[in-house]
């Protein structure tokens, strides 16, 4: 059991302990191109679709503006230079090479869960890349977060290094599942919320955050919110396809299929959805006092006006092209805000290789009034057997001010 277990998390083991003594072989190049997908670090460091890895992409945080660095071979301003030490060091450790400290807005918490030989296998990758001349551009952080120093005390109080501890009672797909879920594919640093300097609340991880205007809802088992009602066939099609009978990727979760997930292998995948359906809720679902009838009725004007050619009077839509809405995790989350900005900006339906339509939703933020896109929200958040606290026509306001 424990040798299994080991296997597939090591999956690469012995192709790149072989292999990096020497020249790397082109099993551990294509074993490293796939955890570069796996890890969605060009979502990051590919500012310029023509220059893959060159960097120069903003991140924004809460604390102010980081720019990914440039990751292809290039010696003056890539990691050409650097030794296989400095790259592992960087990704497990989040420490340069110069000794300064790296800020978590790289996933190096996450990336710590990896093994020695994984990162090797990402470096060879890397090094296959055509080096780009592009000179990294210092981060544009609020005082006093200008300075590196202090995330060695932030390291001290919120870094756990350390590899993925693989558990033996655990079959070997939950053990894969986890060693993606919480290394490699970061999806904590997204769906964990943060306490105040920016690290994971780790006793509700996975349990649901804001993140950039968008909220990435729960992967927990929580009944309304979560993943209880999604079999582990329904995440391995969504995390694919982008889509299925119960819900459709948007916004940042559709860069994260389209760059990542649908790229990953069937079995990684499914182990995913092996590691999630075994998560209990971290937390309660909130409390739900529902609209009155006059806020309900409201809502039901706007909905039948404008969004039941599509949706339909029940909220069913069609599987797969308009998601339904009854029973619908995303739209009973705590916080509304994917939910505002699908209405507000309208949505684009991503398409993958095994899901190549598209569907469009409308844009709503020009037709209609903050109290009105309230009113439809609480309508549908409470209708069909649904229920979510009541957002507030300021709580929209804020959301339009977001960029899209
Ligand atoms: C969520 C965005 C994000 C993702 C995903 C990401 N990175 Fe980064 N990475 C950054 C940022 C931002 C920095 C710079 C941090 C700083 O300046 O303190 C960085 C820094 C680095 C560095 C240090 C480079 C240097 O010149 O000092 C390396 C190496 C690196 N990343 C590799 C990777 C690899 C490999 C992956 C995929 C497995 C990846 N990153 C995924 C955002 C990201
Ligand atoms: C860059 C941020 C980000 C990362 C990283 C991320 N997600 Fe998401 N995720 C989101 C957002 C935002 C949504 C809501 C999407 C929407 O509005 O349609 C979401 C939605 C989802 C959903 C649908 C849940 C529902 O109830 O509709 C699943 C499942 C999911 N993510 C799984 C994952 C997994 C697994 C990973 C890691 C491999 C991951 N996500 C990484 C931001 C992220
Ligand atoms: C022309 C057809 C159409 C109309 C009209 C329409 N929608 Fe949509 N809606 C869609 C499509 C298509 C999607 C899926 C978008 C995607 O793939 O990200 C969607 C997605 C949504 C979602 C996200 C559900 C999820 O799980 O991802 C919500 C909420 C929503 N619509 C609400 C509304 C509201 C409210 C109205 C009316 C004000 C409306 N829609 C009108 C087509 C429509």
């Amino acid at each position: 059991m424990m040798r299994t277990i080991l296997a597939a998390v090591l999956l690469s083991g012995a192709v790149a302990k072989a292999a990096i003594a020497s020249e790397p072989s082109p099993e551990l190049i294509a074993y490293g191109k796939m955890l570069v997908e796996a890890g969605d670090c060009a979502g990051c460091h590919t500012a310029d679709p023509a220059k893959p890895f060159a960097g120069g992409k903003r991140i924004d945080t809460p604390f102010g503006a980081i720019y990914a660095p440039n990751l292809t071979p290039d010696r003056q301003t890539g990691i050409g230079g650097w030794a296989d030490a400095d790259f592992t060091r960087a990704l497990r450790y989040g420490v340069a090479p110069d000794g300064s400290n790296y800020y978590p807005a790289f996933p190096y918490p996450y990336f710590t869960r990896m093994t020695k030989d994984d990162t090797l296998a990402i470096r060879a990758y890397l090094g296959t890349l055509a080096p780009v001349a592009s000179r990294n551009k210092p981060p544009d952080l609020r005082w006093p977060f200008g300075h590196r120093g202090l995330m060695r005390a932030w390291n001290y109080l919120f870094f756990k290094p350390g590899l993925f501890e693989p558990d033996q009672d655990k079959s070997a797909a939950w053990n894969r599942g986890g060693y993606l879920v919480t290394g490699l594919g970061h999806c904590g640093a997204c769906h964990t919320p943060k306490n105040y300097f920016g690290a994971d609340k780790e006793a509700q991880a996975l349990s649901g955050s804001e993140v950039g205007g968008w909220f990435a809802p729960r992967l927990d088992g929580a009944a309304r919110s979560g993943l209880k009602s999604w079999s582990a066939e329904d995440i391995t099609e969504y995390l694919q396809s982008g889509r299925n009978a119960k819900s459709h990727a948007g916004g940042l979760m559709a860069e994260v299929v389209v760059g990542a997930t649908s790229k990953m292998s069937d079995a990684d995948v499914q182990a995913i959805a092996v590691y999630l359906k075994s998560l209990p809720p971290a937390r309660r679902e909130p409390t739900v006092t529902p609209p009155n009838d006059a806020e309900m009725k409201a809502g039901q004007v706007i909905y039948a006006r404008l969004c039941i050619a599509c949706h339909e009077a029940d909220g069913a839509g069609a599987p797969r092209i308009y998601p339904p809405l009854p029973a619908n995790a995303l739209l009973q989350s705590i916080n509304p805000s994917s939910t505002l900005r699908i209405i507000l900006d309208g949505a684009r339906t991503v398409t993958t290789p095994r899901a190549p339509n598209t569907g469009e939703m409308p844009a709503y933020a020009k037709q209609l009034s903050d109290e009105q896109i309230a009113a439809v929200t609480n309508y549908m958040r409470n209708s069909w057997g649904n229920a979510a606290p009541l957002v507030t026509p300021a709580q929209v306001a804020k959301a339009r001010k977001q960029e899209p």
